[in-house]
């Protein structure tokens, strides 16, 4: 997929309100988990192998940009279900300037950790993006790469892509993270692997610890201290070994299912291999907060480190109960929104996400989109400054959505759509390619469960375009 290819309603699908879903699936490997692994095995001094890794398009740029580097990866053959092993030289001292520009998409992780990587180098990066990532503020991670002795610049006050990236004799840093941001905490800990002092990175707020645990595993002198609610990193600058790693299951993805299931009737799935370390279960016991039947069990295929972490979920359907999620809450459900709002539109009560105004700076401004989301079929929902509120209704109703480019958003329309009442007809999901970015193989999921979603001509003719109108359905639906 080329960057300029993908934009909004290129395809789009139709999802029909489906009976029970049952069965068994494995979501693609963590997304985050798999951005690190990479950017740790080109930066180690020996061997990496990795399995499990995400499929999405987005991982795929951050291993296109570091080939572009030099990296040296190969895939073998992997495993049945997890997809190919990826086998990583670590030939760190072999790396060398891109001679091209990066274009990392759709991936906000992407460029904003690989500008703490080549910060590091005596380079000249210049890194683009998609539409929606040339619209993403990159001050956030430009301001503490200057202050360690980068220069870094971009498009105006909040520095957006295209950024340009000059690194090099960095000094270590003392940094309290002023948002609460994993991929700030992750620029700043990748620079400063190649910094000439030591640096301590303060989060206020506890986020996602990916970089930090993936980078002791490789050997790296960092050092963890949690406090009230927060946490020090401490990093002194040295090499770092490769990494041998099984990438688990995408909570943020496995998030889809666990919602579906929790709202279609009659449903009861189970969920392998799912990530649901710290900072990344949040979805789970906000559900369960709500009154959702969610059973966790120790995957059988837990493995060291991150992975011990990994649980296989068994959801069965159940009436929600609407929640509050508090600010502090926030940060460890933020990419959970847009789905879980789904499920507060169909809870019982107003279900309130405080804190949550860094949605607006995501894939799309996720703020309004999920609002309008919940309120194309049937519920309400009110922004009232950095809280969003979703006022929960029986029944949902099928209608039309655009995705605006966001696979979140593509992905939470298409468990609502299933969610309607049985015979209520399609809802069609304009813009669905955005799910390439991060869960290609969504509709293939999707079947596994027992369900379907078939692709729509274009234009649609007998499709409703009205949000609630009564659908129809597409020629040949079952
Ligand atoms: C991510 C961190 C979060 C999250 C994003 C992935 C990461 O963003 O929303 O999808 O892998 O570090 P922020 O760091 O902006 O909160």
């Amino acid at each position: 997929m080329t960057t300029a290819g993908r934009h909004q309603g290129a395809t789009s699908v139709a999802v029909r309100p489906t009976t029970a879903l049952a069965g068994r699936l494995r979501v693609p490997g963590d997304k985050s988990i798999s951005h690190r692994a990479l950017i740790v095995g080109a930066l180690a001094d020996s061997p990496s192998s990795i399995s499990g890794l995400s499929d999405g398009d987005d991982v795929a740029r951050t291993a296109a940009a570091l080939a572009a580097c030099g990296a040296s990866l190969r895939t073998l053959p992997g495993s049945p279900g997890t997809g190919p092993r990826w086998q990583m030289d670590g030939s760190a001292d072999m790396l060398v300037a891109p001679a091209h520009e990066l274009d990392m998409g759709n991936s906000g992780t992407g460029i904003r950790l690989l500008a703490g990587v080549v910060a590091g180098f005596p380079w000249s990066v210049r890194f683009t993006g998609d539409v929606s990532l040339r619209s993403r503020p990159m001050d956030r991670v430009a301001d503490p790469l200057r202050r360690m002795g980068a220069q870094v610049d971009g498009r105006g006050p909040r520095c957006l892509p295209p950024l340009q990236v000059r690194g090099g004799q960095l000094s270590g840093i003392a940094y309290t993270v002023p948002v609460a941001s994993a991929q700030v905490k992750s620029a700043v800990l990748l620079a400063a692997l190649r910094a000439g002092s030591p640096s301590v990175v303060h989060e206020p707020i506890a986020t996602r610890p990916h970089t930090e645990v993936l980078l002791l595993q490789a050997g790296a002198d960092v050092e963890m201290v949690e406090r009230a609610g927060g946490r020090d990193i401490h990093l002194r600058p040295g090499p770092l070994h490769g990494l041998t790693l099984a990438v688990p299951g995408d909570p943020s993805q496995a998030a889809f299912w666990v919602v579906a299931a929790c709202v279609v009737p009659g449903s009861s799935v189970v969920v392998e291999s799912v990530h649901a370390g710290p900072g990344r279960r949040g979805f789970i016991d906000v559900l369960r907060r709500m009154g959702a039947d969610i059973e966790e069990r120790p995957s059988s295929e837990a493995e060291p480190g991150i992975a011990s972490d990994t649980v296989d979920l068994t959801v069965r359907a159940a009436s929600l109960l609407a929640c509050t999620v508090t600010a502090d809450q926030a940060p460890g459900i933020i990419d959970e929104v847009p789905i879980l709002a789904v499920a507060a539109a169909l809870a019982e009560g107003t279900t309130v996400f405080e804190g949550v105004g860094e949605l607006r700076l995501k894939e799309s401004d996720r703020m309004n989109a999920v609002a309008d989301l919940v309120t194309a079929f049937g519920a309400t929902a009110e922004i009232r400054t950095d809280d969003l509120a979703v006022h929960g209704v029986d029944r949902l109703r099928p209608t039309r959505v655009d995705a605006r480019g966001d696979h979140r958003v593509a992905m939470a329309a298409a468990v609502a759509a299933l969610a309607c009442p049985e015979g209520a007809g399609a809802t069609v999901v304009d813009g669905w390619d955005a799910v390439v970015t991060s869960y290609p193989g969504f509709a293939t999921d999707l079947a596994r469960l027992g369900a379907t979603m078939e692709p729509v001509g274009w234009p649609p003719a007998d499709l409703p375009d009205q949000p609630g109108a009564p659908g129809t359905g597409p020629r040949g639906t079952r």
